[in-house]
């Protein structure tokens, strides 16, 4: 079964959206956060605590690590990622263009594709749009990400654009390959396209409307938050989502911040993944509903109430932030777990909220309200 996209609502003072994207795994309520699961995993979480604690509808794994280990071969003998790790509902992979450009150690782009030194063990690999379709075949998720090249943040003009074509070209070879071969598992992969043209408009357009060509099951925003100004990224989002078809998903890569959520969920995106709460948390860094706090700090060594009351979650009630303080000071490993669910119930709570807002036409209001408050430095 491919995937299918239904709006259910349209904001009326914004572009805010709420649908609902239906895959062999099950539904996915948008807007709607993936927590990241690069090689497999969701960093110090299990798959039980994803379902019952975070309730996470669909995770992110990528075709960059998950190729290099634990390799496709043994992906296909476990059945697919799905059986692997055991997890029944839906995954996105995205295609190593992003982790071969900010990770590998050495790389050499070429028209055939991208041949690159894996940062594990040094050992030389070509990353082609054919190659990355057949890695994640195997890997099977059931949203596939095209080959791009994610080009600098400072890139000139010139350099953009060529960039950009070549990612046209390998769109095609990408559409070409995964219509030539079978899903391995018996359910039907989406292939999304991925917008680029850094921060030039009128690359984006073009961008944008050879992408809304392809007329994919869902379309992808990528190239951002790459080191350019909060505002440019508002700008560029927003002139994807004018130039995107509005009848299917339209999903932000690697973005962000909770604020950045609301305001790009405002511009009229639905999907958004990033290694932020997870990766912030294992550092101490703490989203909570009455804003930003660094559990590392002093002043939490004797604070006994919870880490987070605003939140319905279990996990936010049931520890102290004393106790969590106490745990990242001591560097014992149960805090790097409480620290990553508790920023991921928060934002899994944030998009479901933004969710109801938009339902309810009181999207803006609350957005504004919210954006304040959960920008406080607690
Ligand atoms: N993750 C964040 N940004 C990007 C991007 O531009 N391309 C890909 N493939 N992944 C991303």
């Amino acid at each position: 079964m491919a995937l299918s996209f239904s709006l259910e609502h349209t904001d009326a003072d914004s572009k805010a959206r709420a649908g609902k994207i239906t895959t062999a795994h099950g539904e996915i309520s948008t807007p709607i956060f993936m927590p990241v699961g690069t090689a497999g995993s969701v960093k110090a979480v299990t798959q039980q605590q994803l379902y019952q604690e975070v309730k996470a509808q669909i995770i992110l794994g990528n075709t960059y690590h998950l190729y290099l280990r634990p390799g496709i071969e043994i992906l296909n003998k476990a059945g697919g990622l799905h059986g692997f790790m055991h997890w029944d509902k839906p995954i996105l992979t995205d295609s190593g263009g992003y982790q071969v450009f900010s990770l590998a150690q050495s790389r050499k782009i070429k028209e055939e594709g991208v041949l690159f030194q894996s940062h594990i063990d040094g050992s030389r690999h070509l990353f082609s749009p054919e190659k990355v379709m057949d890695i994640q075949r195997n890997i099977g998720a059931d949203i596939i990400m095209a080959f791009d090249e994610c080009p600098p943040g400072q890139s000139e003009y010139n350099y953009a654009k060529n960039s950009l074509m070549l990612t046209q070209r390998w769109l095609d070879r990408c559409i070409n390959h995964l219509n030539s071969t079978e899903p391995l598992y018996g359910y039907e992969q989406n292939l999304f396209p991925i917008v680029q043209g850094n921060q030039f408009h009128d690359l984006r357009k073009m961008s944008c409307e050879y992408v809304a060509s392809k007329q994919a099951p869902g379309n992808a925003i990528g190239g951002l938050s790459v080191g350019e100004p909060e505002a440019v990224m508002y700008e560029i989002t927003a002139l994807c989502c004018e130039h995107l078809p509005a009848d299917k998903p339209r999903y932000l890569m690697g973005v962000g911040t909770p604020w950045n959520i609301l305001e790009c969920i405002s511009l009229g995106v639905d999907m958004f993944d990033c290694v932020m709460p997870t990766r912030n948390g294992r550092n101490g860094m703490l989203f909570t509903t009455n804003g930003v706090i660094n559990i590392k700090n002093k002043k939490w060594a004797d604070d006994f109430t919870p880490i987070d009351e605003g939140l319905p979650n279990e996990i936010s009630h049931y520890y102290t932030k004393a106790y969590l303080r106490h745990l990242f000071v001591a560097g014992e490993l149960l805090g790097l777990t409480i620290a990553s669910l508790q920023n991921l119930c928060f934002y899994l709570w944030l998009v479901s909220e933004a969710r109801k807002e938009i339902i309810k036409g009181t999207f803006t209001s609350w957005k504004n309200a919210m954006t304040e408050q959960l920008k406080q430095r607690l």
